[in-house]
This record gives structure tokens, C-alpha cells and sequence, in this order.
């Protein structure tokens, strides 16, 4: 087996610095911004975007920076970055936090075969809108059945497997011509697509009441305590802070890169994906008088389909939102499968086909199976491991590593050195508020 250094030495990089900015983008623009943030806004109104916008800047930003920093560091994803942490403070401890760096690592493997399987489902509707089979549903009921019988066990099995088919694919490529290559299409497509779909809708009926609803601001919801937590989770999910993905992509960033100006770059664009899909939702949920709040998470496989379908030019306008949804999520899952898939390579010194055999035999087989309970699953995960693994590698760099090493790194490729304010504000407010979500999720079961 060749030595660890060895495999360090042979890594990709990035082509090109706007490469990884999309691909980051990719990553943080998924399910988070299509699905979870429209049907929260529409819940909470104004209100719970201010907090979200207030969350995502001010807090998420910091701790993006943080892991790519961590990743590039270390040159490595979450088990050899603690690992570096660790063995930075205490040369024999470096096992420590490679046994810590498990708990990430695992928590996006878990996410990501769960999210294999709703990528299967968007897969499914957008072929089956291209078909023209799904057009054929025409009550809420059929869709409900429809849905229901997808999301059962072994309900899903041919776009599950085309799904990660083509997820591996990509990822098999490498960095560079692959997941760099998939981002640079899949991305600035799926903002044309979104903003055609908002400008569709936008001519409709009724859609000023959905407008109306999103960006007034009723102040008394804020004091609402689920609001901020549910806020503060949807910021961090949507940033991919988890411990995991956004160290792996750090870990193949070039000391030149500006960790600053790209994290606030990825915030924007996630922050614009978040709304721009609530602009599409939310206008055409209103154009039918629906209470949005009430259609829960079946909104997107229920309720959206249900309404394009009664619009004119309905099954292109059905076309577009599937597919641009489907971009959506395999950005962000070639971004949660490579932290396992590097590991392979990096320290059992795998070529990157093997790993991407071996990594997708078993997610495949897991995903197969967990079909029918993948609701319970994705909770489990978005609820404990993610804030955990953010937590943890929050901990790993800012008190572990420490002050120097964190001021050092992150002025790397900066004009000027980073300013005193950011080790602070990621050491204290950063970490102390990421444990804080870790502790709502288990104290109101359900952050994400
Ligand atoms: N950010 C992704 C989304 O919004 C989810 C994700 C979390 C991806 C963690 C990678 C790592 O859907």
C-alpha cells in the first residue's frame, strides 16, 4: 500500500477558482432551498426570512470559511483534518480526532444515501413529465396515491438506481471533469430555469398575494422560539455545514483562493436559489387561494405538480421545475458522497473508480432498502449529525487547531491579512450558536 503521503501528493485541484465557487454553490443549492425553504417561508412569512438572511450571513458565512479552511489545511476531509488538528496540539493524539472525524464523515454517507432517494423521486417526475405519464393524474388524491406509492418500501427501485448511476458517473470523472464540469452546467441552468419559472408564474392570477405574504414582515412571529431555531437549521443544512462537505471540496482549493470572498459568494447564490424557488412556489400556491402552511411536505410532489398541471403550458412548465430541481440535488449529492469516496482514496491509497465502486455498491444497496422509511431517517440525520459534525469540526479548527493556525490559513490568498475580528466571532458565536442548534434539535426533534 502506498504511504498516505503518497496519495496526498497525486490529488486534484480545482481547474479553475469560479470551478469550485459553483461547485460549493452545488453543494449548498439542494432540497434545503427548493423544498424546505419555501414550505418554512410559507409557514412564517417575512419574518423567517429576515431571521434566515440575519443566520446565514452573519453566522453561516463564518463557519463555511472555516471548513474550507479546515480542508485546506489539512488537505484532507474531516478524518485526517481532525486528525491534523489534533496531532497539531499533541503529536500522539492524531487518533483521536480521527475517530472523531468519523462522526461526520458517516453523518453525510447517511445523508446522502437518504438523499439518493429523493433525488430518485425527482428523477421520476422529471422523466415522467417528459413522458407525459404524470400529466395523466389530475386530482390532489392521485398525486397523494401517486406519491404514496413511490415512497413506499422498494417503491422507487428503477430512478433510484438511474440516479445514482448517474451521481457515480460524474463522480467517477474526478474532480476537475466531473463534479467541476457537471456544477458549471447543471448551476447556471437551473438559475435560468428558475428565473423563466418565476416569471412565468409571475403573470398569473393571484400571484401578488403570495408576494404579499413573503416579504411582509409580522413582526410578532418573531417571537415565535421555533422560528429562529427552524431559521438557524435551514441556514446551516442549505450552507452544507456539516462537517464534511464543505471541508473535502476546501481540501482540493489551492492556497491562492480568496475563502472570504467565495463563502460570501456561495451564501449569496444559495440565498438567491432559496428565494427564487419561493418565488416560484409560493405566487402559484397563492394564484389558487391555498393556505401553503397547510400542504406540508408534500409540496413538492403533491401540490406543485397538481397545480402546474392545471396551468396552460403546463407539462414544459412541470418539465422545467423537475429538472431544475433534479440539477439541484445531484450537485449536492456528488458533494455528500465524496468526503467517503476521497477517504478511500486518500488513505487506503484506491484508485478513484475503485472508490467510486466500492462507495456506490454500498450506498446503492442501503438506499434500496431504507426506501420506505427515509422520512424518519432523513430527520434522524438533519436533526443529530449535521449540527454534530459542524460542531465538531467548528471545535477541531478554532480551539484545537487554534488562533494562529486559523489566522494563518484563512489569510491565505487574501490581498491583506484577515482582519482580528473573524477568530473570535468563529471561535465564540460560531461554535457556541452551532452547539446551540444541536441542542434545539434534540430538544424540538426536528430542525432541518
Ligand atoms: N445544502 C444541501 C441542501 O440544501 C444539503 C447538504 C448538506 C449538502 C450537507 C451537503 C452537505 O439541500
Amino acid at each position: 500500500m502506498k504511504s498516505e503521503q503518497e496519495n496526498l501528493a497525486k490529488r486534484e485541484t480545482w481547474q479553475s477558482k469560479w470551478g469550485f465557487i459553483l461547485a460549493c454553490i452545488g453543494s449548498a443549492v439542494g432540497m434545503g432551498n427548493a423544498w424546505l425553504f419555501p414550505y418554512r417561508l410559507a409557514t412564517y412569512g417575512g419574518a423567517f426570512l429576515l431571521m434566515y438572511l440575519i443566520f446565514t450571513f452573519f453566522i453561516g458565512v463564518t463557519g463555511v470559511i472555516g471548513e474550507m479552511n479546515l480542508g485546506r489545511a489539512a488537505r484532507s476531509g474531516p478524518i485526517g483534518a481532525f486528525g491534523a488538528a489534533c496531532a497539531a496540539r499533541r503529536a500522539n493524539c492524531a487518533w483521536v480526532g480521527k475517530a472523531l472525524g468519523i462522526i461526520p464523515l458517516l453523518g453525510v454517507l447517511a445523508l446522502a444515501i437518504g438523499y439518493s432517494i429523493i433525488v430518485g423521486w425527482i428523477l421520476k417526475y422529471t422523466i415522467t413529465s417528459l413522458s407525459g405519464s404524470l400529466l395523466t393524474i389530475n386530482s390532489v388524491t392521485g398525486f397523494q396515491m401517486a406519491f404514496g406509492q413511490m415512497a413506499a418500501p422498494f417503491g422507487n427501485n428503477l430512478y433510484l438506481l438511474l440516479g445514482l448511476l448517474l451521481t457515480f458517473f460524474i463522480m467517477s470523472q474526478g474532480i476537475g471533469a466531473g463534479i467541476e464540469k457537471a456544477n458549471k452546467l447543471m448551476i447556471p441552468l437551473f438559475y435560468v430555469m428558475f428565473i423563466g419559472l418565476a416569471l412565468y408564474v409571475a403573470q398569473r392570477e393571484g400571484a401578488q398575494a403570495g408576494y404579499q405574504w413573503m416579504f411582509t414582515i409580522d413582526w410578532a412571529e418573531l417571537r415565535r422560539p421555533m422560528l429562529h431555531v427552524y431559521a438557524l437549521g435551514q441556514a446551516f443544512f442549505t450552507l452544507s455545514l456539516a462537517g464534511s462537505g464543505t471541508v473535502i471540496y476546501g481540501s482540493y482549493l489551492s492556497d491562492d483562493t480568496d475563502t472570504l470572498d467565495a463563502a460570501w459568494k456561495i451564501a449569496l447564490f444559495s440565498t438567491l436559489a432559496a428565494i427564487l424557488a419561493a418565488l416560484v412556489i409560493i405566487p402559484a400556491m397563492a394564484t389558487t387561494g391555498a393556505k401553503l402552511s397547510t400542504s406540508g411536505p408534500g409540496l413538492l410532489f403533491i401540490s406543485m405538480p397538481y397545480l402546474f398541471a392545471g396551468m396552460p403550458a403546463g407539462r414544459l412548465i412541470m418539465i422545467i421545475f423537475f429538472l431544475a430541481v433534479l440539477f439541484a440535488g445531484l450537485t449536492s449529492l456528488v458533494n455528500l458522497f465524496e468526503a467517503p469516496m476521497a477517504l478511500l482514496q486518500d488513505h487506503f491509497g484506491l484508485s478513484r473508480k475503485t472508490s467510486v465502486l466500492i462507495i456506490g455498491a454500498l450506498g446503492t444497496l442501503v438506499a434500496l432498502c431504507i426506501q420506505g422509511v427515509v422520512a424518519a431517517w432523513m430527520d434522524f440525520i438533519s436533526i443529530y449529525l449535521v449540527p454534530l459534525g459542524a460542531a465538531l469540526a467548528g471545535i477541531m479548527f478554532a480551539w484545537v487547531w487554534g488562533r494562529q493556525k486559523v489566522q494563518q490559513e484563512v489569510s491565505k490568498g487574501r490581498p491583506s491579512a484577515i482582519g482580528s475580528w473573524y477568530y473570535p466571532l468563529y471561535k465564540y458565536v460560531f461554535c457556541i450558536i452551532t452547539m446551540l442548534v444541536f441542542a434545539c434539535g434534540i430538544i424540538f426533534q426536528g430542525i432541518g
